[in-house]
């Protein structure tokens, strides 16, 4: 083979990327459980087995299918999320797990001289996708309660406003009435991702369709016990579905997850039994946590935000990961003093707070 010389002068190589991606940080996943045995309370998974109807259908799944490219639309699982949501199939476009959704929404609606409005702490994901398409980020503090800022995210006016709802890392939400006033204030898109809805036992679902800038984020990865598929999606209105295809990887959904996903929210029965559980949970660790002396914060969701009686939240942090116990733990202004802690199974926590 012929060793063309290399163009790019070797003290000052050219960079291969965008001057913003050259400049930004990747976004740092939560840490897996690298051994056996460990209590895994970091990233907000379900502690319960998915479905087992969800098993039987990988199970049955035909693996000579897979010589065929799937349907780009995954239209099957479509329709059983559809029929468990009360809302038209059509309205729902499926993701990779919702990151993805976040993806095509950033690279369909952001970019130089456009605003994306977040709420700060809140899911890291959507800063990240903000710097990648190079917009304008506008990142609005969390109340001193850390309730969500809805009036001064209304008065932000982003061309995109992402609200988790639940909110990660707090727990706190808001209900309809405010999240559709925030709808009908905006002239951009307002992107609710409900990624925790299943344990707040409310949803902002109704407004798509009467809001026509309101996209709705849905995952399998917590209420349904499904992280490692890889599949969420979205609910929106027909001309932001068609804005978002264009966008979207062809074939971002694969038959297997697809067809296992559809199994799983089909059984709604072990679907509430899991939540139930993970409530009644999360009621008696709160109450634990605070009779050790952290300050617990309410939660709609499947995790607590807490904060030890000392606010040393890194020394507890660093301890229980050496006694086998993951935590979330952020190096932020306002949390550098405070944990997230996913509701494990009764024993499970039994072990965090033992180790505590
Ligand atoms: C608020 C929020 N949205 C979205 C996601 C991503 O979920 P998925 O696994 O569907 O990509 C997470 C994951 O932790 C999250 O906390």
């Amino acid at each position: 083979m012929i060793d063309f010389p290399d163009k790019r002068p070797e003290n000052h190589p050219m960079p291969f990327f965008r001057d913003n991606i050259e400049a930004m940080e990747a976004y740092i996943p939560g840490a897996p459980a690298d051994e056996a045995g460990v209590v895994k309370l970091n990233q907000n998974e379900n502690p319960y087995p998915p479905s087992p109807k969800a098993i039987e259908a990988m199970r049955q799944f035909d693996g000579a299918s897979l010589r065929l490219y799937p349907d780009p639309l995954a239209g099957g699982f479509c329709r059983a999320a559809a029929a468990v949501l009360d809302v038209p199939a059509e309205r729902i476009l499926v993701g990779d797990g919702s990151d993805d959704l976040i993806i095509m929404i950033a690279r369909a609606a952001l970019g130089a001289g456009r605003k994306v409005v977040i709420t700060d702490p809140t899911f890291p994901y959507y800063f990240t996708q903000g710097l990648v398409e190079n917009a304008r980020i506008v990142s609005v503090p969390a109340q001193e309660d850390f309730s969500l800022p809805i009036e001064e995210m209304a008065a932000a006016g982003g061309d995109v406003t992402f609200l988790a709802a639940p909110n990660s890392p707090t727990g706190a939400t808001a209900d309809l009435e405010k999240l559709g006033w925030l709808a009908s204030q905006l002239k951009g898109l307002l992107v609710i991702d409900e990624a925790y809805a299943d344990f707040a036992g409310a949803s902002a679902l109704s407004l798509v369709g009467r809001r026509p800038n309101v996209i709705i984020l849905r995952t399998l990865s917590k209420g349904y016990s499904l992280a490692g598929l890889r599949l969420g999606f979205a609910v929106l209105d027909g001309p932001l579905k068609n804005g978002l295809l264009k966008t979207k990887s062809i074939y971002n959904v694969g038959p297997l997850p697809a067809a296992v996903g559809a199994a799983a929210m089909a059984d709604q029965a072990y679907h509430r039994l899991c939540v139930e559980k993970i409530l009644a949970e999360r009621t008696r660790l709160a109450a634990a946590l605070a009779g050790r002396g952290f300050t617990v914060w309410p939660s709609a969701a499947n995790f607590l935000m807490v904060r030890p009686g000392d606010g040393d939240a890194g020394a507890v942090y660093h301890r229980l990961k050496s006694r086998g116990v993951l935590v979330r733990y952020f190096h932020t202004d306002r949390m550098r003093d405070k944990l997230r802690i996913s509701i494990g199974t009764r024993q499970e926590n039994e072990i965090l707070l033992g180790k505590l």
